[in-house]
């Protein structure tokens, strides 16, 4: 039987996360919670109580998901995953927000893992099959000495089917489920992002986004498109040319003769 909407085969508590876990990660917890408003808002606030490096929360549905530009991350349970991962980095704050490029490039290494191919969106969309697929949201605390904790949060259509859309979202977002045709365990498709991220961050550690770049590259949705940017101080149209050796956006705005580095910024559209 269904429990809280759940079925049982895709459960997703902390003893089922523990047991596919590989072992040797830099990951804890996990927190696992039935339904919360936020896991951003969980593992921030569980930040500034002391909790350590690498605390995982996820939740099986969220009530006030959050997503980027103060939208709402559509969270309905017992579909997808949404996990928020604790990190402490030793970097200088100016590279902290990357942290959302290297979650990016280890989910894809994920979902490609499980046998679906991906793209990367900047900043921080997944995308499978021309839909959006998984967003990213890192949120930073930080002070003059520096970081002092980043959370990634992780939101994936894992077994969302065409219906279970919003009607908004129909033209535009897809899942693994309808992209592979099958159903996935959760918890499988998390032990794998944790796998992912777990390598991915210790390359971003090491060598910063140099050592990682290939890895968004290779699934660069937008690179060669024509694209609608809105950044600080406006909105204008150009061509998307591939992201620079800090992860920013390399952008050649429309009548413009030289490329510019995007730093923060959002694609509103975007053409072949
Ligand atoms: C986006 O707008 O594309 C980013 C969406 C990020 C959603 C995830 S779901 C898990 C975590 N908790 C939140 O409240 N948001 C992120």
């Amino acid at each position: 039987m269904p429990r809280h909407g759940v079925e049982m085969w895709d459960r997703i508590g902390e003893r089922e996360v523990r047991e596919a876990l590989r072992p040797g990660l830099p990951w804890s917890g996990p927190v696992c919670l039935a339904v919360t408003d936020s896991t951003n808002r969980v593992a921030m606030e569980m930040a500034e109580n002391g909790a350590k490096h690498g605390t995982v929360v996820v939740a099986d549905a969220q009530t006030a998901g959050r997503g980027r530009m103060g939208r709402r991350w559509v969270s309905p349970a017992g579909k997808n995953l949404y996990v928020s991962l604790l990190l402490r980095p030793s970097v200088p704050t100016v590279d902290a927000p990357r942290l959302a490029i290297v979650a990016g490039v280890a989910l894809a290494d994920a979902v490609e893992a499980l046998g679906v191919p991906a793209s990367l969106k900047w900043p921080n969309d997944l995308y499978c099959g021309g839909r959006k697929t998984a967003g990213i949201l890192a949120e930073m605390a930080s002070d003059p000495g520096g970081v002092r904790h980043v959370v990634v949060g992780v939101g994936l259509n894992v077994n969302m089917e065409e219906a279970d859309f919003p009607p908004y979202l129909r033209g535009t977002a897809t899942s693994l489920r309808i992209r592979a045709g099958r159903a996935f365990r959760r918890v499988d498709v998390l032990a794998r992002l944790l796998d992912a991220f777990g390598t991915r961050y210790a390359e971003f550690i090491g060598g910063g986004f140099a050592s990682l770049r290939d890895g968004w590259d290779r699934r660069d949705f937008l690179r060669g498109r024509r694209v609608l940017l809105r950044r600080q101080g406006g909105e204008g149209w150009g061509t998307a040319d591939g992201l620079d050796a800090d992860g920013a956006l390399r952008f050649l705005p429309d009548g413009g003769t030289a490329t510019e580095s995007v730093h923060s910024g959002e694609i509103l559209e975007f053409r072949r």
